[in-house]
């Protein structure tokens, strides 16, 4: 039971040891702290080079519990009384081991006044660097000393020892000095004989060694500044340091857009040079093909013309001669195939002229459905029972203005090629749609512009073609048809024709899987309709 009190007890005492050392340790570092920051504040001296130490008290240097501790310890090791303080006299550390004797002299204002005279004077004589012992104004036989504290070759303060008697003092001088100073007599005199003697060498002893003390103190102060300096130079640096990385950082950020800003313009008109060498090109072979088309157009114009008319005089001379001879005669049937001749000659000649567009057109308003359903009874006949013809027109088909005859031209002759695409046979579908396009789809769709237009659509089950014919199909005389059954007008004269309703053809085949030709054509305006 007692054993385990004991326990009990060791513990709390235990615990309180503790917290007073953590106590202890945390009021050492809030110390160590303050300590930092007035160092730090001392910025006058960090400005000056070493040695120099302008403004500066020593408590912003050393630690004051530090020389508190000091004094004390020194006071009382040796017995006599001790203070530091500045230079002109204001104490820095609380009084240690002041004796009764000296505490009842300075209790009143004339024993205080002789004592700081006796301390200012003994102050003023170490001034020179070097420690200085005097005896009490008042007393010979009361020994004082002071010793200067020099931080960087300068005078910052003061540490003194005082009380040592160097023999028993008179009584009667008490007495008289109590009297004069009106303190109590009796009190001085039971002090006076309290006071410890020692011979003036071993004070004098005491003074140096308290020198020794005051130079460490000095050195140590002076190390805590150099220190502060380096800390202070080497955070600045930091700073500095700090300042031109971020710096660099926004210029290096600031560059990099500016580069980039840069290189999407380069990119950009890059892309725009290109895109204007390509639309640059494309207009030139405009100019080329249409310059060509033109040329060959005015020459097949005018031999048609003149082969026409040869053509008109054969055909008028065939007919008379074949009324003067008897149908049975076998000259009756040369004639007659002469005649037949003339006739395809003219067909011929027909088709040159409208490539060449002689013929002036008429623009009217024009509905294609009308003018499909006119052609279709015509096709029948044109047309092998092999091939099945399918029809698909949108109701309410937008009006077009537009050439009828040349119209017909264009369907007849997109039908004639996909019949003659299909010699076996196969299914030949017309349509007729609505179509708005967006600008969006007229990027998709080739040769296409924004706006309300008529698709016409003509497609076969037939041949197809490779992209090498379909390069040339729409350019004059360009056929892969045998001798006889093409001359290779039909698209050219279509590309023509559309072109002058300003419209356009695309095309779109494969080999053996047919083709599909789709004719636009610009709606009358919706509002006019
Ligand atoms: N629907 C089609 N299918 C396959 N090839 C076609 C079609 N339409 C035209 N072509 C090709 O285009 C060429 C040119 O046609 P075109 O100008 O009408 O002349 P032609 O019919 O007199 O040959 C044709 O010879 C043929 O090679
Ligand atoms: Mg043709």
């Amino acid at each position: 039971m007692r054993d385990k009190e004991k326990t009990k007890e060791q513990l709390v005492n235990e615990l309180v040891e503790m917290r007073r050392r953590i106590n202890e340790l945390k009021s050492s570092e809030t110390r160590r702290e303050g300590l930092e920051e007035v160092l730090e504040h001392r910025l006058i001296a960090l400005t000056q080079p070493v040695g120099k130490v302008g403004e500066l008290k020593l408590t912003d240097i050393i630690d004051l519990k530090i020389l508190q501790e000091l004094q004390d310890g020194f006071a009382e090791a040796h017995n006599v009384a001790s203070i530091v303080f500045e230079l002109d006299g204001v104490p820095i550390t609380k009084p240690g081991n002041f004796s009764e004797f000296c505490r009842l002299i300075r209790s009143t204002p004339k024993g205080a006044q002789n004592c700081q005279k006796s301390d200012a004077e003994l102050a003023r004589e170490c001034a020179s660097g070097s420690p200085s012992i005097a005896h009490c104004a008042a007393f010979e036989k009361i020994m004082g000393g002071v010793v200067p504290i020099i931080v960087g070759g300068r005078h910052i303060a003061n540490w003194g020892i005082g009380q040592g008697v160097t023999d028993k003092l008179d009584e009667d001088k008490v007495r008289q000095y109590a009297r004069e100073i009106e303190v109590d007599e009796e009190k001085l005199v039971a002090a006076s004989k309290e006071l410890r003697v020692m011979p003036r060498e071993q004070f004098e002893r005491f003074v140096y060694f308290l020198d020794v003390m005051a130079r460490h103190i000095s050195l140590l102060g002076m190390q805590n500044l150099q220190q502060a300096r380096c800390n202070t130079k080497r955070k600045h640096m930091k700073e500095a340091l700090q300042r031109a990385k971020d710096k660099l950082e926004i210029e290096v950020e600031k560059r990099t857009s500016e580069l980039r800003i840069a290189n999407e313009q380069l990119r950009k008109e890059i892309r725009e040079r290109k895109r204007a060498e390509e639309e640059k090109e494309k207009i030139r072979a405009q100019f080329y093909q249409a310059q060509k088309i033109e040329a060959i157009g005015r020459l097949a114009g005018g031999i048609a013309h003149n082969f026409n008319n040869l053509l008109t005089t054969i055909q008028g001379y065939a007919d008379l001669s074949k009324r003067k001879v008897d149908e049975n005669d076998p000259l009756y049937k040369y004639l007659s195939h002469i005649h037949g001749a003339t006739v395809r000659g003219t067909d011929l000649t027909r088709q040159l002229l409208l490539f060449s567009r002689r013929h002036p057109m008429e623009f009217a308003s024009l509905d294609i459905n009308r003018t499909i359903e006119y052609l279709l009874k015509m096709l029948g006949s044109l047309i092998s029972e092999s091939i099945t013809v399918y029809v698909d027109l949108q109701p309410d088909l937008w009006t077009v203005r537009g050439d009828k005859g040349s119209i017909e031209q264009v369907v007849m002759n997109l039908a004639l090629n996909a019949r003659d695409a299909m010699p076996e046979g196969g299914r030949l579908t017309i349509k007729t749609k609505n179509v708005t396009l967006k600008k969006k789809d007229s990027e998709i769709i080739p040769e296409s512009r924004p706006g309300e237009f008529i698709c016409l659509s003509v497609a076969d089950t037939g041949v197809g073609m490779d992209e090498e014919i379909i390069q040339h199909i729409f350019e004059p005389f360009f056929s892969t048809k045998e001798a006889g059954k093409g001359i290779g007008l039909g698209l050219s004269t279509v590309k023509g024709i559309i072109g002058q309703h300003e419209g356009w053809i695309n095309v779109c085949s494969e080999p053996g899987k047919g083709s599909i030709f789709e004719v636009y054509l610009p709606a009358v305006s919706t509002a006019a309709k």
